[in-house]
């Protein structure tokens, strides 16, 4: 569809009668709320050619053809193309029509009835039933892997539970081996079991994390300390890697109503996920940090000049266990429990290129309390 230049609809006829194509024509003479273009074509094999090399809003589908008879031709073209097709048929023949519909078309008319407004009608409502079946096929998709992550979800956090005790029996002793007077290359050996147990205990915290039962505790404070407590704790990372970072606060903002460990939480991640990105950067790693007021929503958007990410990357980054990083370097967790703490608020958590171009943004959206 393209309104710009007064092209609404994209009409492919399949018609091989000259007269009734002239018909057509007529009947699909241009209004003001019906503009559209009409390609012509007389046999079922001429409109697959063309079907696959143009992209239709409809099909209009004489059902006698020279090379297709009855409902042949809808069938051939039901399993090539998703694109809605209205039949015009030489048949009065009521059994017929709910056999076509029944196969997929939008409408089947015979054509003594036809007139331009029952056509323009039937094009309008084929191509609007065809844009609300794909939407309806979109958020039964969204809903079913919604059901599967939530399963996934509950396994995982059980299993945590399980993994929580044994991890830590388990971290105690090697504790014990790493004060042992060993030759290096036990000790080494031991530094390699503390590492990988080290990351297995991440994950499980990360997951408790994300079904925190913590009681819920939201307080009004000032933004300017959850930034200021925030960047406290990652004091050691910013200056270990030589990061610039600014923080510029609108004046007179209002306190947001928190959880304030949740929101820090989600802060310390996204600015983690910022120092991370800028590692590889061949430029100074710089951070911004900057927070406004926008339509009721307090804003903080962290910005950093790193590697950034692709658009693929960017539709998988809220899913558990969605890294980038090296093994052993990120659970994928951070962004997952992230948006969910953020939603918790009636927040909301965002990733995006960064304006400047050059690495990633992310903003948190928290409501005026
Ligand atoms: N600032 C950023 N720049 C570029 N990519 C980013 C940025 N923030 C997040 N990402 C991408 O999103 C992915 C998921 O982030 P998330 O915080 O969920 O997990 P992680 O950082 O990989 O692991 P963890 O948070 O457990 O350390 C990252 O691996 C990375 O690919
Ligand atoms: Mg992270």
């Amino acid at each position: 569809m393209n309104s710009d230049c007064g092209v609404e609809f994209e009409i492919l006829a399949i018609e091989d009668s000259e007269s009734d194509l002239a018909l057509l024509r007529a009947y699909l003479v241009e209004t003001p709320d019906f503009q559209s273009n009409l390609t012509s074509c007389s046999t079922l094999e001429d409109a697959i050619r063309l079907l696959a090399a143009v992209r239709f809003s409809i099909i209009l589908l004489d059902l006698e053809l020279p090379d297709s008879s009855q409902e042949e031709g809808l069938r051939r073209l039901r399993s090539l193309t998703r694109t809605p097709i209205v039949v015009i048929s030489g048949h009065e023949d009521e059994k017929l029509a709910g056999r076509i519909v029944h196969l997929g078309a939008q409408d089947c008319f015979p054509k003594r009835f036809l007139n331009g407004p029952l056509l323009r009608r039937a094009i309008r409502h084929g191509i609007e039933r065809k844009y609300l079946l794909d939407r309806i096929t979109r958020l039964s998709t969204t809903i079913t892997r919604l059901d599967k992550l939530d399963s996934i979800g509950s396994i995982a956090t059980g299993l945590a539970h399980e993994l929580r005790h044994p991890l830590t029996s388990l971290t105690l002793a090697i504790d014990y081996f790493q004060d042992q007077d060993f030759d290096e290359d036990t000790q080494q050996r031991v530094r390699n079991m503390r590492s990988s147990l080290q990351r297995a205990t991440t994950v499980v915290t990360s997951l408790l994390d994300f079904a925190s039962e913590a009681p819920f505790a939201p307080e009004p404070v000032p933004v300017a300390v959850l930034i200021d407590e925030t960047l406290a704790l990652l004091d050691t990372d910013l200056r270990a890697h030589d990061i610039d970072y600014t923080t510029t606060i609108a004046p007179g903002l209002p306190s947001v109503c928190v959880d304030r460990a949740r929101i820090e939480q989600i802060l310390i991640n996204l600015v983690r996920n910022a120092i991370q990105a800028t590692l590889t950067c061949p430029e100074q790693p710089l951070i911004a940090i900057d927070v406004t007021h926008f339509e009721g929503y307090i804003q903080i958007a962290i910005s950093d000049n790193g590697h950034g990410i692709n658009d693929d990357d960017l539709k998988k980054i809220f899913e558990p266990f969605f890294s980038t990083k090296r093994r052993g370097e990120g659970t994928g967790l951070g962004l997952t429990v992230a948006k969910e703490l953020a939603e918790l608020h009636g927040g909301v958590l965002q990733l995006m290129p960064s304006p400047s171009g050059r690495g990633c943004r992310a903003l948190l959206s928290l409501p005026v309390s």
